[in-house]
């Protein structure tokens, strides 16, 4: 029996640019998945996954597992964990986990790169679209500059990020976000393709600010961001209260995580105004979470 865990994510900057070969910042958050594997009898596989109800990513994965390695036989897969709906990830920390526990089940050497393209191989085979950001922060863990042209993870040395973290209570459609900004870049391409540039040299920005702690500044590119991707029309009413709310209770800067349509909006704060931004997110109607950034990748628990 092998069990293995993944983290959840939560994206510093650069969605939606990413998909078009922009860079992206992505921090792996304290928020795991894990995944037990043992060989069953017969032929089949059987998944017992209550937290993880789309088991379309287990079933990719062990598909890609098998075609990798030549392996048949069954498998019992079964699924524990914390990442419960607030879009931190529960595909490609799942995804990552399996592939990785499979590995180690049939005795297979996968380094951190092979174990990255099997994965994101078997999140494309079920989701159609997709960087494959999310895949590399389950892998990697840490914060991680990742580019979207060349699929490279660049692991960023930097200590504690001052992250505040509001969930809106709504769940986003990222497939369809994701599609709905390809429709628009269909329609207005020089437009669109002037905010992917944006928002790619905002992240590269981002990355210097990130690494000498400038907080201050990264919260301003944040906020940079976030006009690009209210441009785009991917945020709402409510992620646009949550960011109102944590600047005026003095956050750095602000701006929606992930697709937009709802899951996380993010605040870079002082230590000193966490809580108050924390209430002040509360008041206009979000949910403060207890996220820690910068956490482990993927790791053999037993
Ligand atoms: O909704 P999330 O947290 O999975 O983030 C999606 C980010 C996009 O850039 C919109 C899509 C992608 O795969 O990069």
């Amino acid at each position: 029996m092998v069990k293995v865990s993944a983290p959840g994510k939560l994206l510093l900057m650069g969605e939606h640019a990413v998909v078009y070969g922009q860079p992206c910042i992505v921090t792996a958050v304290d928020q795991r998945l894990s995944v037990t594997v043992e060989k069953s009898k017969g032929y089949k596989s059987i998944i017992n996954s209550p937290q993880v109800h789309d088991t379309r990513f287990i079933d990719a994965a062990i598909g890609v597992a098998k075609k990798a390695w030549g392996t048949d036989g069954g498998i019992r897969i079964t699924t524990q964990g914390q990442l419960n709906g607030y879009g931190f990830g529960s595909s490609s920390a799942v995804t990552v986990a399996t592939l990785k526990a499979l590995s180690m089940l049939y005795e297979k050497v996968v380094g951190q790169r092979e174990l990255f393209e099997l994965s994101y191989r078997a999140v494309l085979s079920v989701q159609g679209v997709g960087s494959g950001f999310d895949v590399a922060a389950a892998v990697w863990g840490g914060t991680v500059y990742y580019t979207g042209s060349r699929k490279t993870a660049e692991p960023l040395a930097v200590g504690t990020i001052p992250l505040v973290v509001g969930y809106t209570g709504v769940k986003a459609d990222t497939v369809e976000l994701v599609r709905d900004v390809g429709r628009k870049r269909e329609a207005y391409p020089e437009k669109v393709d002037r905010i992917m540039q944006g928002v790619g040299k905002l992240v590269a920005s981002g990355k210097e600010a990130l690494l000498s702690q400038n907080w201050e500044r990264l919260g301003k590119l944040m906020d940079f961001n976030q006009e690009y991707l209210r441009d785009l029309g991917v945020s709402t009413q409510k992620l646009e209260d949550l960011i109102s709310a944590a600047k005026r209770a003095g956050a750095w800067g602000a701006k929606l995580s992930g697709a937009g349509g709802g899951d996380c909006m993010i605040a870079l704060a002082k230590s000193d105004k966490r809580e108050e931004i924390s209430k002040a997110i509360q008041q206009a109607g979000g949910q403060a979470l207890d996220v820690r950034p910068n956490a482990e990748g993927v790791r053999i628990e037993l």
